[in-house]
């Protein structure tokens, strides 16, 4: 982390988890663990307990993020959830291009854009997910590939609205296969990232730019990982689901 250039952004994704009884109960047990967090911290959750969390999280330095929306105002989407749904919740955040909707979902670098112009015109914060799967990384396109994903997301995002943009790097390989990256690994390609946003925009706007590392991380891994100097966080999923994990992720950060 470079906490002098940019912003230290600790979110959990709890993916397909908790009821509205679980998720406030979870959150009640992070908020004094969050409380002095020397870093962001914040919490997406199901579509279904973002009104609970919301009301537990108020007048806390918790935020709340949903995990993905849909990239039109309103219609005949059935199923889907608009960003100005969201925004009108109060919620402040949504993943966006999680591999998870990728894998299982269709999801392609194109409706990663939409969902993230359409995010950005509602006014929230986008983390925007990017990452490898162990096929490209076993043909060394590692670099090419993540750097397609990050210039198509970001196609008609104005400097200005990169503020809003958090990246996350999750090579696929990593993702609750308790197969962490190295800490160089992670570095390296969240370095890269980094490069493609200096290109894209310019040196300032990627030295302020927040890139997460997320696969595995966890309360024992997380201080060797937010070391790196490119690393800026991290987007946990299993971990996060148990409070002093995720608490132990937050101190970590703060260091
Ligand atoms: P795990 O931390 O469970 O590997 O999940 C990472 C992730 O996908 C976060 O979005």
């Amino acid at each position: 982390m470079n906490k002098a250039l940019r912003k230290a952004v600790i979110a959990g994704n709890w993916k397909m988890n908790k009821t509205r009884p679980e998720a406030k109960a979870l959150i009640e047990e992070l908020k004094p663990l969050a409380a002095n967090a020397g870093c962001d911290v914040v919490v997406c959750v199901p579509f279904t307990n973002l009104e609970t969390a919301l009301a537990a999280t108020a007048g806390t330095n918790i935020g709340v993020g949903a995990q993905n929306c849909h990239f039109k105002e309103s219609g005949a989407y059935t199923g889907e959830i608009s960003a100005a749904m969201l925004k009108e919740m109060g919620v402040g955040y949504v993943i966006i291009g999680h591999s998870e909707r990728r894998q299982y979902f269709a999801e392609t670098n194109e409706t990663v854009n939409l969902r993230t112009r359409a995010a950005l015109d509602a006014g929230l914060t986008v983390i925007l997910c990017v990452g490898e799967m162990l096929e490209d990384r076993e043909n060394g396109i590692t670099e090419e590939l993540v750097a397609l994903q990050t210039k198509v997301a970001l196609k008609g995002v104005t400097r200005e609205e990169l503020s809003r943009i958090i990246i996350a790097y999750e090579p696929v390989w990593a993702i609750g296969t308790g197969k962490t990256a190295t800490s160089a690994q992670a570095n390296e390609v969240c370095g890269m990232i980094r490069k493609v946003i200096a290109k894209l925009y310019d040196q300032a706007a990627a030295d302020g730019m927040t890139i997460q590392y997320g696969g595995s991380m966890n309360a024992k891994n997380a201080a060797e990982l937010l070391a790196e100097p490119d690393v800026d966080g991290g987007l946990i999923g299993g971990a996060s689901l148990k409070a002093p994990d995720f608490g132990a992720i937050i101190d970590a950060a703060g260091k």
